[in-house]
């Protein structure tokens, strides 16, 4: 990994516990069990890989930071509550989510489904009104409807309904592609494409562009996320290694087997890289965050 790049995940990984902290209910407040799990799901955990990349295609773009907060923040949230619901004993049956306790076993799967429920309402009430997205209302219109399709059945809850009823059956390169795309890769596009909205000119080729290079890396993220699954240990992984192939799941490297899985994820990465040639050194930490998703080790 780059200095620049470790360097970057350290401060950006602070920033986003701050800017979460400040946007979550206290546990102080009604309900506070609830609050409570809404805090102990979201805080202190995480890759923030979402964030990251909304931040890093601001610097692409030449934005501030501060005008992320708001788009990183809502990301993340939605991201916090996909997986909250993604170990619940009726989907993957998971208890260890980030080192810790899942939040069904943590608090009783009640509060698991309802701390969902409650973070992905926030995600929208922060983009809403966030004070800290100075951006005219259309682009936050397009911010709240980007996040809105990346969220929803065409999106990642339509790739959840697809990787669970696929458990079990043996799905085409294509399909497998296809759920990956829509479970893990449509809140990453939005990630990227939000940021690229809050710069209101944008040039429309410059933002296909950044869109493409999201594409490929919201579709490399998950082949690398199945491929830990088999090869790392669940003391790196902070969640239970193996449990695809419990679950039976279909993966990338069911398919193509664990080479074949390493060499799509590296062709992911290189199509990624290539999306953003007319870019400068401004969009070096979007290279290094592609890369680094394909070679991380958990
Ligand atoms: C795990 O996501 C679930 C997938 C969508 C693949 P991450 O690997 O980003 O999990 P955290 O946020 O770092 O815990
Ligand atoms: C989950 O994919 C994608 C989500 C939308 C949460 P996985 O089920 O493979 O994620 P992990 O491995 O449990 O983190
Ligand atoms: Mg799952
Ligand atoms: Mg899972
Ligand atoms: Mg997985």
């Amino acid at each position: 990994m780059s200095n620049a790049l470790k360097e970057y995940l350290v401060s950006t990984q602070s920033r986003v516990e701050r800017a979460l902290d400040a946007r979550l209910p206290s546990e102080n407040v009604l309900p506070k069990k609830l609050h409570d799990a809404m805090r102990y799901s979201t805080l202190d955990g995480g890759k923030r890989m979402r964030p990251m990349l909304a931040y890093a295609t601001g610097k692409a773009l030449g934005l501030s930071e501060d005008i992320l907060d708001g788009p990183a923040c809502a990301v993340e949230l939605i991201h916090v509550y996909s997986l909250i619901h993604d170990d619940l004993p009726a989907m993957d049956d998971d208890d260890l989510r980030r080192g810790k306790p899942t939040s069904h076993i943590a608090y009783d799967e009640a509060t698991a489904i309802l701390t969902g429920d409650a973070l992905q309402a926030l995600a929208f009430e922060v983009l809403a009104n966030d004070p800290s997205i100075e951006v005219d209302a259309e682009s936050r219109l397009k911010m709240i409807t980007t996040l809105t399709k990346a969220s929803g059945s065409q999106g990642m809850v339509g790739g959840q309904a697809i990787d669970l009823e696929s458990v079990g059956t043996k799905l085409t390169l294509p399909e497998l592609e296809n759920m990956h795309i829509h479970k893990t890769g449509a809140l990453i596009r939005a990630s990227v494409n939000m940021a690229a909205l809050a710069k209101s000119d944008i040039d429309p080729a410059v933002a296909k562009k950044l869109d493409h290079y999201a594409k490929c890396i919201g579709l490399s993220f998950q082949v690398k996320d199945d491929i830990l699954d088999e090869e790392s240990d669940t003391a790196t992984l902070g969640k239970t290694q193996g449990k695809d192939q419990d679950n039976d799941k279909p993966t990338y490297p069911a398919l193509l087997g664990l080479n074949g899985a390493k060499e799509k994820a590296q062709e992911l990465h290189e199509q990624a890289v290539e999306s953003l040639s007319s870019f400068g050194p401004e969009a070096d930490l979007l290279r290094d965050l592609s890369l680094y998703i394909i070679q991380r080790d958990h």
